[in-house]
C-alpha cells in the first residue's frame, strides 16, 4: 500500500544475509515475506516476539515475492507471506506457492466472505475502494458504483489505470455481480465520465480533484487518511475532498484485502500458523488496523478515529473468492472497452 524504496533485488540481499547471521531463539523463528513496509510493521512483529518468544525474520520487498518463492523451491526460508489486495494473494496462489493453513482460530474469527474456500489465503484487515469527492463541488452523501456510468458525471471522474489491481478488484466484484456484458456496459460508461486517462495513483485522483479538474476521483480508504493525518504536503488534497462509502444497489460497499499465505515449504511451519493466529488477535488486530488505517477482520476492534469518519462501513457481502474468479474477466473487459486508452 505504500512507496516501497528498496527494490526486490536489494531487500533479497540484504535479507538474506540477515537470515544467514540470525542465531535462532530457543522458541525458534519464522521466516515472513512481505510487500509491507518493514518499518511499519516492524512494532507487530516485535509484540508477537514478546508473546511468545518466537523470533520474527522479515523480508520486505516490492515485487516479485511469489516469483522468489517459486525460484526457491524446496529450500525457500519464508514460512508465511503477507501481502495486500486479493490481485496478489491469488497470484500467490496460482504460483504454486502456498499451502492450507488450516487453522480452526482463523475459521472463526476471519469471516467466510474473507477466506479462501480452500484455506490458502486469509484477511487480516480490509481496505474499502471508495470515492474522493469534491467538497466544494459535489452536493451528495451517498452515491452506487452504478452511478459511476451516469452521464451526469460526465468528464467529471478521476481514476488510476483500469488494470490496476485496486480496480480490477472493484470491477471484478461487478463482474462478479452483473456478468459480463453488464459489466462492459458499465465500464463504457465509467469510461465516457472520464475527465481524463487514467493515471497516477489513488492520491493523484485527490490531488486532481483539488487542482478542479473532476469531480470524484476513486481511491483506497488509507490514501486519505495518509495524506490527511501524515503528509503534510498532501493534506490539502485530502482537506479539498470528502470520503463517500459508495455501494452496489442492494448490497454494501467493496471492500478488499490485506491477507496472510502459508508458504508451502514454510520450514518453521507451526511457527507460520501461529504467527497468523496471532495476527487475528485484539492486540495484533488493533495495532495492524491502526498503523494502516484499514478496517480489522475481527469484529468488535476499534476502526482508527479518521477512518471511522467516513461514516459507518457496510462491506458489500460477496465473498472475495468470487472477486478472484473474475479478475481476468474484469482485465479483458477494461481492455475491450479501452479504459486505459
Ligand atoms: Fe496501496
Amino acid at each position: 500500500m505504500m512507496n516501497f524504496r528498496a527494490t526486490a533485488a536489494t531487500a533479497a540481499l540484504l535479507c538474506f544475509t540477515a537470515f544467514g547471521a540470525s542465531p535462532a531463539s530457543a522458541d525458534g523463528e519464522v521466516n515472513v515475506y512481505t510487500y509491507r513496509e518493514a518499518k511499519l510493521i516492524q512494532p507487530l512483529f516485535d509484540a508477537f516476539t514478546k508473546d511468545t518468544g518466537i523470533k520474527v525474520n522479515v523480508v520486505s520487498a516490492s515485487s516479485g515475492l511469489e516469483q522468489r518463492m517459486k525460484t526457491e523451491g524446496a529450500n525457500s526460508p519464508a514460512d508465511v507471506l503477507l501481502t495486500v489486495d486479493i490481485g496478489r494473494l491469488d497470484d500467490a496462489v496460482k504460483a504454486g506457492v502456498t499451502q492450507p493453513i488450516k487453522s480452526v482460530v482463523i475459521d472463526e474469527i476471519v469471516p467466510a466472505q474473507y477466506r479462501d474456500p480452500d484455506g490458502h489465503w486469509a484477511g487480516i484487515s480490509m481496505r474499502a475502494r471508495v470515492i474522493y469527492a469534491s467538497k466544494d463541488r459535489v452536493k451528495q452523501d451517498k452515491i452506487t458504483y452504478e452511478e459511476l456510468a451516469d452521464p451526469k458525471w460526465k468528464g467529471k471522474i478521476c481514476i488510476r489505470s483500469g488494470q490496476h489491481i485496486y480496480n480490477n478488484g472493484l470491477f471484478a466484484a461487478y463482474t462478479a455481480k452483473y456478468g459480463e456484458a453488464k459489466a462492459e456496459e458499465w465500464l463504457k460508461g465509467v469510461k465516457a465520465n472520464l475527465a481524463q486517462k487514467p493515471s497516477g495513483g489513488d492520491r493523484e485522483a485527490a490531488r486532481d480533484v483539488a487542482a478542479g479538474k473532476c469531480d470524484i476521483g476513486i481511491g483506497n480508504t488509507y490514501y486519505w487518511a495518509l495524506m490527511m493525518n501524515n503528509d503534510p504536503e498532501k493534506k490539502p488534497w485530502a482537506e479539498a475532498t470528502k470520503v463517500i462509502l459508495p455501494t452496489f444497489e442492494g448490497g454494501g460497499t467493496h471492500v478488499n484485502l490485506s491477507g496472510v499465505l502459508l508458504a508451502k515449504n514454510a520450514p518453521n511451519k507451526a511457527n507460520g500458523v501461529k504467527l497468523i493466529e496471532w495476527l487475528v488477535g485484539d492486540k495484533a488486530q488493533q495495532i495492524y488496523a491502526d498503523s494502516n488505517y484499514e478496517y480489522p477482520v475481527r469484529s468488535g476492534v476499534a476502526v482508527n478515529p479518521t477512518i471511522a469518519g467516513y461514516g459507518k462501513l457496510t462491506a458489500d457481502p460477496l465473498p472475495i473468492a468470487k472477486i478472484a474468479a473474475n479478475r481476468k474477466a474484469a482485465s479483458t473487459l477494461v481492455d475491450k472497452v479501452g479504459f486505459d486508452n
